[in-house]
């Protein structure tokens, strides 16, 4: 008797096994595409919100590794072999959920921008919900290659324990352009154009993209 259950146990374990959904193959869920595009609409304002209501080059501190461009994606996806989409995209999440609060923290309660802000914040936050939503929680638990996991450790550090020398200073327009850019790049299926298939991750990643090129012949 025990070693039936046992066994059933057993079996039942490894099917589990094989019914894990193949990771690497996560494609962005239709789900998030409206909010990322009521995010996009927000975006698409921000040099008047993030520039023209800021001093002439103001600049705020932010960790090194909260500039997060296009090339440091495809500096991931070439260090990393067989990097899933979803950890870049939920580095992605961490990233610019700091950088909103660091542009938040810089405003008096009546800046100009304020409002804007905010409410871009409050798209993001709808974004990531229904992310979080759309795939198992056991997705959200698997370890993280290495690489990332020490960028992840440094994004989530208490900020006096950040030394110096990693602190940058960025404009904020430069930081919503970094994350609108990578935005179109992750969920390159929400933005997707039909009629001139555009490539959002660049030129360095349509280098990448001709794999062939680069993969041992079989
Ligand atoms: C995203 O916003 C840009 C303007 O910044 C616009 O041209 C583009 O059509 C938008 N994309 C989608 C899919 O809404
Ligand atoms: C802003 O930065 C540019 C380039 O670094 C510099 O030429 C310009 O003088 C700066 N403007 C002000 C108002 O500091
Ligand atoms: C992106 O690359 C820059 C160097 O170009 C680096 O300082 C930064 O930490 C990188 N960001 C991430 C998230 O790895």
């Amino acid at each position: 008797m025990v070693q039936l259950s046992t066994s059933v146990g057993l079996l039942g374990g490894l099917l589990g096994l094989f019914l894990l959904p193949p990771v690497q193959m996560a494609q962005t869920p239709a789900s998030m595409c409206t909010p990322l595009k009521t995010l996009n609409d927000s975006l698409s304002h921000r040099r008047r919100y993030m520039k023209h209501n800021f001093p002439i080059n103001y600049t705020i501190r932010v960790h090194h590794n909260e500039v997060f461009r296009l090339s440091n994606i495809s500096r991931m996806r070439l260090q990393v072999e067989g990097l899933d989409e979803l950890v870049l995209q939920r580095l992605w999440f961490q990233v610019n959920q700091g950088i909103l609060k660091k542009i938040i923290r810089v405003m008096p309660l009546r800046h100009p921008s304020r409002p804007y802000t905010a409410e871009l914040e409050r798209r993001f936050r709808d974004a990531e919900g229904v992310f979080v939503q759309a795939y198992p929680a056991e997705m959200f638990q698997q370890e993280l290659p290495d690489t990332i996991q020490e960028t992840w450790d440094h994004l989530t550090e208490e900020p006096d324990r950040v030394p110096e020398s990693s602190w940058r200073f960025a404009s904020p327009k430069s930081l919503l352009d970094n994350f609108c850019h990578t935005m179109h790049c992750l969920f390159s299926e929400c933005f997707a154009s039909t009629e001139a298939q555009q490539d959002y991750c660049g030129v360095s990643y349509s280098r990448k993209g001709r794999k062939k090129d680069l993969q041992p012949k079989s």
